[in-house]
């Protein structure tokens, strides 16, 4: 697909289907109000008559016959002005474009003028949410519909502004790398578990490694071994596919400490000898999630060029029953030397992460970010709308909660208090992996705290967020590559705080 950003006035430009914004509380201003007067009036008649009301998410497709050069015209909603903010740019342009693509639209304009936020803001956004809202999974598709010759060519953003041009090409440019690193998370997350193995993940980030200049390292078994990944190598231990630990460095920031990026990478989660019920277990294989997203974070930081130094550690294997499996009763010597008595080889994500933030922390790290579906308790405390946060610095959090309402990609804190370490205590280990229902999230949070040393941590839980069972405006039901957006936005803001 071909983004790009046009000066001129909407109603002239040739096109399959323009896209304007309509703001409920306002009359069709400026670009939408001299279509309208083209129209004979006709959008302020649907909007006075209740026939289009312009709610964050409305969508109304129009036939405007010569009237302007357009074939198509579609009326996306933005709610109130004063509401105004770039998640409804993104799920205007989201719900908008893939509605002009099911009428027949194979190229797309949107008008951008008159939006509130700057011109770069407002193009990163439109672009991020029409690409975004236009992904399909269509990989293992084979009947002529499904093909990708009916998809959208090209999207253009269009300013009638030529002092706005510039800073448009600049916001679509970021908005369409960021909108490509996501779907490269979200087609690595649909994609089968038979083809997502630790492996094939390996190998994807090594591609990704060599298109965008960073640096990779992948750990073998024999190598977990030595370092002694007790607890990584125990989950390891049932499955046929050899685990991976994938070591990703972007070094632009000089002589700056490195931030560490932790994902975890279960490539199927059949939740082991303590196995998972099969009803929705075709569903773990959105367990590495959390390492797509931070091999995502890191194509984008790395197109973007962010004067930065970023470690990402992907600990890669499936988690499977059989013979060798390891089992509640044993005990993992993990690579920081403490002890995990198992109870349930479903809580296995804790312990593949307990690893991969110790070897995080010999980075010295400024600071240690980890993402993971980690827990279905997370869920039943915060639903869908939000990742659960949790961790030991203050201003790292604040920096993460407000990367997450800058992009939608919102986070909620849930507390790390003493009391919840009783829960994990064990009597023949230093701890145990799993701590019982009440406050699930939390106490698998309290286990990877043991593991980051003094280094300011937080932790996202995704397990809630990375799948999507219905349609969301820029997020079709799917995988949803969550994570991406958070992380750069993070890291951009980082990068220039450090400045
Ligand atoms: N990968 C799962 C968590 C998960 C659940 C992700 C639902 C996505 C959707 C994780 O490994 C797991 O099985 N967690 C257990 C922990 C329990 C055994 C302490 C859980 O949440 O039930
Ligand atoms: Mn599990
Ligand atoms: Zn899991």
């Amino acid at each position: 697909m071909k983004i790009s950003v046009a000066a001129g006035m909407i109603e002239k430009q040739k096109t399959d289907g323009a896209v304007i914004l309509l703001f409920e509380d306002e009359k069709p201003g400026a670009a939408a109000g001299r279509i309208d007067k083209a129209l004979g009036g006709m959008i302020a008649r649907l909007m006075k008559r209740g026939d289009f009301k312009p709610k964050p998410g409305g969508v109304h497709l129009l036939y405007p016959e010569g009237r302007i050069v357009a074939e198509r015209l579609v009326l996306a909603g933005l709610g109130k002005r004063k509401d105004l903010d770039l998640n409804r740019l993104r799920q205007a342009a989201g719900k908008a474009a893939p509605h002009l693509r099911a009428a027949g639209a194979r190229n797309i304009m949107i008008a951008a003028d008159g939006l509130g936020s700057g011109a770069e803001e407002t193009a990163q956004a439109l672009t991020e949410g029409s690409v975004l809202g236009l992904y399909r999974f269509l990989k293992y598709k084979t009947k002529e519909e499904n093909n990708n010759k009916e998809d959208v060519q090209a999207v253009t953003i269009v300013t009638e502004s030529a002092a706005s041009l510039k800073a448009m090409q600049k916001g679509a440019k970021t908005g369409e790398v960021i909108a490509g690193s996501t779907m490269m998370v979200r087609d690595m997350v649909s994609s089968p578990p038979v083809d997502m193995t630790p492996a094939i993940v390996a190998a994807k980030a090594r591609e990704t490694a060599r298109e965008f200049g960073l640096k990779l390292q992948v750990l073998e078994r024999s190598r977990m071994e030595k370092l002694g990944m007790g607890a990584l190598l125990g989950v390891a231990s049932g499955s046929a596919q050899p685990p991976k630990f994938i070591i990703l460095e972007y070094r632009k920031g000089g002589g700056k400490p490195f931030i560490a990026l932790v994902g975890k990478t279960i490539t199927f989660d059949s939740g082991g000898i303590s196995i998972k019920p099969s009803e929705n277990m075709d569903k773990m294989k959105d367990d590495m999630s959390g390492g797509a997203a931070v091999l995502g974070a890191l194509r984008t930081v790395a197109a973007l060029k962010l004067p930065l130094n970023i470690v990402g550690l992907l600990p890669a294997t499936e988690n499977m029953p059989g013979g060798s499996a390891y089992k509640p009763g044993d005990v993992l010597r993990t690579l920081s030397g403490q002890t995990i008595e198992i109870i349930n080889t479903d809580a296995e994500g804790r312990l593949i992460l307990s690893d991969a933030l110790a070897y995080a922390c010999r980075y010295k790290p400024a600071v240690i970010v980890d993402i993971a579906t980690l827990t279905g308790a997370c869920r039943v405390a915060l639903g869908q709308e939000a990742m659960g946060m949790l961790g030991t610095d203050d201003k790292l959090k604040q920096k993460i909660r407000e990367a997450g309402e800058k992009t939608g990609e919102r986070v909620w804190e849930l507390p790390l208090w003493e009391g919840y370490y009783d829960q994990i205590k064990s009597d023949v280990a230093d701890m145990k992996n799993a701590g019982g229902r009440d406050g699930g999230a939390i106490t698998a949070a309290a286990l990877l705290s043991r593991f980051v040393q003094d280094y300011p941590w937080v932790h996202l839980d995704i397990a809630a967020t990375a799948w999507t069972e219905k349609d969301r405006p820029y997020t079709p039901k799917g995988a949803t590559g969550i994570g991406v957006r958070l992380l750069t936005q993070f890291l951009r803001d980082y990068a220039a705080s450090a400045k």
